[in-house]
């Protein structure tokens, strides 16, 4: 490496998504050094990049550090985890003042807050940043959440506003507020991003078993409702996966896959944080429960057969299709209504002064939830900041209406054909119950009461009330 060299921004973690990040930092003009502690990921990086004047890479993170023009502008794209805390402790020797270290991982909220602080000891700078968009949003244009000190994202901005998605013209990426709050929309999107994956995969089983349309019907439709207000990231690859054939052996690739979800945490966390915070996320909730019950596949096995399932009846193809159409765009609503809601709730716990406009429109392209759809919710929240949930926006009042009884239709037939839909189910309760003016608390109250002394509240008196029920 020549000496030197003072490169305007370093990255540590040369795996796909660190080299995609750091060829696209490349390429919009900012010199980057790499680093990685395996000599294989450091060629590469070399060798794609091609003018080692533009992106160069080091296995020594001496070298890597001095290499880089102050105040330091160092992203890490590793593992969330321990290796985040041992990479900190190796680069504390060689920083100096004012430097900033960013974590691009899908890191614990609160592991962000720790590390701001011990940092900040030191006169680090330190923030999160949420990277969405897998590794090809990493090289074409990612969606960025960063939070943390305002300041010192000054610093990165430029380079960040320049490698982000765009939206008609619009850079995917704002400051979203201080500590841990880009790492909390990241995990929020995430818990979203496993809501919409329940959802979608529930329309292709029922279009599937109630139906009985193929995969290349089913590829079709999912390619139709792409050029309508269904359009997303997750439905169009959803009709790009139902077309693939296997390559190893004839037929469709999908039917080939093992259906055992895998999942490394941040779904888990979403619902986890949600229920901590009090706010229903139930569409979140279940689709981190269906990974779950998916990995019991030779239960699963073992059972099936044992109970007759129903033949429910289903309506003639087109109205299938329309109804799971509409179904879907509901399920999706909600789906959004729900993480937003933990947003807001998560800002006024911790502080983080989001603007959830602001959220709604970093998320409009680049990432992986990505939808139409966010261009409303976004105008929803520009014109009324303090909406809760987006069940009471003008916005999606007549879509609401339009689409809740579709909904209905196909959980019914879910429920009459024995195919599990708990997310959609879910996405319905959620909003039965959200807009029922009286439940069945009243009972639950009640209870509580009857057998711990736990008292009640009543409709017609101010107080709290307890009753001897056996007397
Ligand atoms: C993204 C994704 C990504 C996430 C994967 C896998 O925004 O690019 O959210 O960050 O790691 O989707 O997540 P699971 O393994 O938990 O499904």
């Amino acid at each position: 490496m020549q000496a030197s060299k003072q490169y305007e921004f370093g990255l540590i973690g040369l795996g796909v998504m660190g080299r995609n990040f750091i060829l696209n930092v490349a390429d919009n003009g900012f010199s980057a050094l790499g680093y990685d502690l395996d000599p294989g990921q450091v060629e590469a990086l070399k060798e794609e990049g091609g003018d080692l004047e533009k992106v160069n890479a080091t296995g020594s993170l001496e070298e890597f550090v001095h290499g880089l023009a102050t105040p330091r502008k160092i992203m890490l794209l590793v593992p969330a985890g321990p290796i985040v805390d041992s990479v900190i402790e190796d680069l504390l020797p060689l920083v100096s003042e004012g430097d900033l270290i960013i974590d691009g991982g899908n890191s614990f909220f609160r592991d962000t807050d720790r590390r701001e602080a011990y940092l900040k000891e030191k006169k680090i700078h330190f923030f999160g940043a949420g990277v969405s968009g897998g590794a090809e949003g990493a090289r074409k244009g990612p969606s960025l959440m960063p939070g943390g000190d305002r300041e010192a994202y000054g610093e990165v901005r430029p380079i960040f506003e320049a490698v982000a998605a765009q939206f008609e013209g619009t850079p995917c990426v704002a400051y979203l507020g201080p500590k841990s709050a880009g790492n909390y929309v990241k995990m929020v999107h995430n818990g979203i991003e496993y809501g919409l994956m329940q959802l979608t995969a529930e329309v292709y089983d029922l279009l599937r078993r109630a139906g009985g349309l193929g995969n290349a019907e089913i590829r079709e439709v999912f390619a139709r409702w792409n050029q309508g207000r269904l359009q997303s990231f997750l439905v169009e690859i959803t009709s790009e996966i139902l077309g693939k054939k296997d390559d190893l052996d004839s037929g469709d690739l999908i039917d080939k896959i093992l259906d055992q979800g895998k999942q490394k945490g941040t779904g888990k966390w979403t619902s986890q944080n949600a229920m901590d915070l009090g706010i229903p996320v139930p569409t979140i909730d279940i689709a981190v429960s269906m990974r779950a019950i998916s990995a019991f596949k030779a239960d699963r096995l073992r059972a099936d057969g044992l109970f007759d399932r129903p033949a429910g009846k289903a309506p003639d193809r087109e109205t299938l299709v329309r109804d799971c159409e509409a179904a879907l765009y509901f399920g999706f609503l909600l789906t959004y209504a729900q993480g937003l809601h933990q947003l807001a709730e998560a800002s006024e716990t911790y502080g983080y002064e989001l603007e959830l406009a602001t959220v709604a429109r970093i998320w409009r392209a680049g990432c992986i939830i990505r939808a139409a759809l966010l261009e409303a919710i976004s105008m929803a929240y520009e014109q009324e900041p303090s909406l809760v949930n987006l069940v009471f926006s003008q916005t999606f009042r007549s879509p609401l209406r339009e689409t809740v009884a579709p909904a209905r239709n196909v959980v019914a037939l879910g429920v009459a054909s024995g195919i599990p839909l708990p997310g959609l189910s879910s996405a319905l309760s959620y909003f039965d119950s959200y807009t029922t003016g009286r439940l069945p608390m009243n009972l639950v109250q009640a209870q509580r009461d009857f057998f711990g002394s736990h008292t009640y509240q009543r409709t017609d008196r101010e107080g709290t009330f307890h009753t001897d029920w056996e007397s």
